[in-house]
């Protein structure tokens, strides 16, 4: 994404998601609903006439009801459906759209949607499979959508598309390992990015699941099989790596395995330690490290393909002064940036998560990742500074990384910050 504007305060690129029920209301491409789509060719237009270049997340974990009355991403017709909606989506908006994200992190939306009552919707727990089940049509309904893109809209869009993942990352620790470390990122990253850039799941997340399956006396495993025709089909569908990374912890063997216990498929406890620097949401430490970690393995398994930072934040509880914020990404940013002069990374854009506060998950207000503040108790949601909106103003418009703002300065920051919203609007 070029710098649209080298010496102000406006950002290069947005990236923002669609929502399938408000473009086909019945889920289904019967029926296209015109206002959700004005809505999003408004929002697109008003980005270009700013000088912001529109990436457009296809699928961000909500689908229309009726798709999950009929199963949802269990059910294989799902490839169908999403492809229906991304063609919507490409004759629409592709038109402006110059980077496409077909989904946000499947391996998230499916364990949270699929296994686990209270993570996310639709909050099924499905045999411990529905997660399998779930990323397995996920890779192919992204791949049918990469596909038919190619064919059909790449010449005249001269866009790009691809697969945006999630990758917790590791630090050192008692009992973790090359091997330990290994086996965490094939059933993290490995499970959704190796079919696209390898060919089929990792032989690793196959023969564990396999087995672990035959001993619970299942006559088949329960992570499925892509056929010959698939495997090939979905290797090599994306043009980019779009990474989401916010944390790291130390991945160990699971030493219960050693008396035949298998509690979990991977193998691998994702031990923490209490003396590391928290958040507000109980799974992000700050270990910057960890995303050195992974930048350099995706290197290393997938040929340093071009990566996208779509997501890196850092959530608290609204403060103005978000001293901790503008450290994390400090912090983040530095590592990543000797990941790319020093050890070759190919890191081509860095994405704050995010502009703007807003509503976690099944965490609600309580993890607030916005770099500018947002008063949900507003009718207008009333928005203000906070100390990391202009020292990320500074970062952007010299391209820079700026220090970590000191004590004695805040007061007048946040002023200065205000300000600066004020006339952005
Ligand atoms: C799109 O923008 C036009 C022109 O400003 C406006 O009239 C219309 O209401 C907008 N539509 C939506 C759905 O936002
Ligand atoms: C899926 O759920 C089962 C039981 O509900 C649990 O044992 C397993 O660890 C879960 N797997 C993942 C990957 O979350
Ligand atoms: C946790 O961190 C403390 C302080 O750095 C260190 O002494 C300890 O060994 C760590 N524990 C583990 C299990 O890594
Ligand atoms: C590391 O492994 C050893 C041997 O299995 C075990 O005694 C020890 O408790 C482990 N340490 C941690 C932090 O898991
Ligand atoms: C996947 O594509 C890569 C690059 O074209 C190729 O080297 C590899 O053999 C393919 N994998 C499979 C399983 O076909
Ligand atoms: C799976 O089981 C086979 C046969 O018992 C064994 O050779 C192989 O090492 C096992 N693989 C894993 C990853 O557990
Ligand atoms: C809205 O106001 C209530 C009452 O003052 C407060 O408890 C709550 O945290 C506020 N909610 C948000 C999202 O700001």
């Amino acid at each position: 994404f070029p710098p649209s504007h080298p010496t102000g305060y406006t950002v290069d690129f947005y990236r923002f998601s669609v929502s399938w029920a408000r473009i086909l209301p019945n889920g289904f491409a019967n029926e296209v609903s015109e206002d959700g789509l004005q809505y999003y060719k408004n929002l697109t237009q008003a980005l270009i006439d700013n000088g912001i270049e529109p990436v457009v997340t296809i699928y961000h974990w909500d689908h229309p009801q009726i798709l999950e009355d009929l199963g949802g991403w269990t059910n294989e017709l799902m490839v169908e459906w999403y492809t229906d909606y991304a063609r919507v989506i490409f004759e629409e908006l592709g038109p402006m759209v110059k980077t496409f994200i077909t989904m946000n992190e499947p391996k998230i939306s499916c364990e949270n949607g699929y296994n686990s009552t209270t993570a996310a919707a639709p909050g099924k727990v499905l045999e411990n499979m529905g997660h399998y089940l779930c990323v397995h049509n996920s890779l192919k309904a992204h791949a049918t959508a990469y596909h038919l893109y190619d064919d059909e809209f790449r010449a005249t869009q001269q866009g790009q598309i691809g697969m945006l993942a999630s990758a917790t990352g590791w630090v050192p620790g008692d009992n973790v390992t090359e091997e330990s470390i290994e086996q965490h990122f094939q059933f993290d990253c490995g499970w959704i990015m190796h079919p696209i850039y390898v060919g089929d799941y990792p032989e690793i997340v196959k023969t564990r699941v396999a087995n672990i399956s035959a001993l619970e006396n299942y006559p088949f495993s329960r992570l499925p099989e892509f056929s010959q025709e698939w495997i090939e089909y979905i290797n090599g569908t994306t043009d980019f790596f779009g990474l989401n990374h916010y944390t790291s912890v130390m991945p160990i063997f699971d030493t219960a395995e050693e008396l035949g216990i298998y509690t979990r498929d991977s193998g691998i406890i994702k031990s923490t330690n209490s003396s590391w620097s928290t958040s507000s949401a109980f799974w992000i430490y700050v270990l910057p490290e960890g995303f050195g970690n992974v930048l350099r393995m995706i290197r290393d398994q997938y040929n340093n393909p071009p990566l996208y930072v779509f997501e890196n934040g850092y959530p608290d509880s609204g403060e103005l002064e978000d001293y901790e914020r503008i450290s994390y990404h400090y912090e983040y940013i530095s590592e990543m940036l000797t990941a790319i002069n020093d050890d070759g990374c190919n890191v081509m854009a860095y994405t704050i998560w995010s502009l703007l506060d807003n509503f976690e998950w099944n965490a609600g207000y309580t993890e607030l990742y916005g770099i500018i503040s947002v008063d949900f108790n507003s009718s207008d949601r009333t928005r203000s500074a906070k100390l990391s909106t202009s020292w990320w103003q500074e970062v952007i418009s010299t391209r820079t990384l700026q220090d970590v703002p000191s004590n004695s300065t805040r007061l007048d920051s946040v002023t200065e910050g205000q300000k600066d919203v004020q006339n952005a609007k």
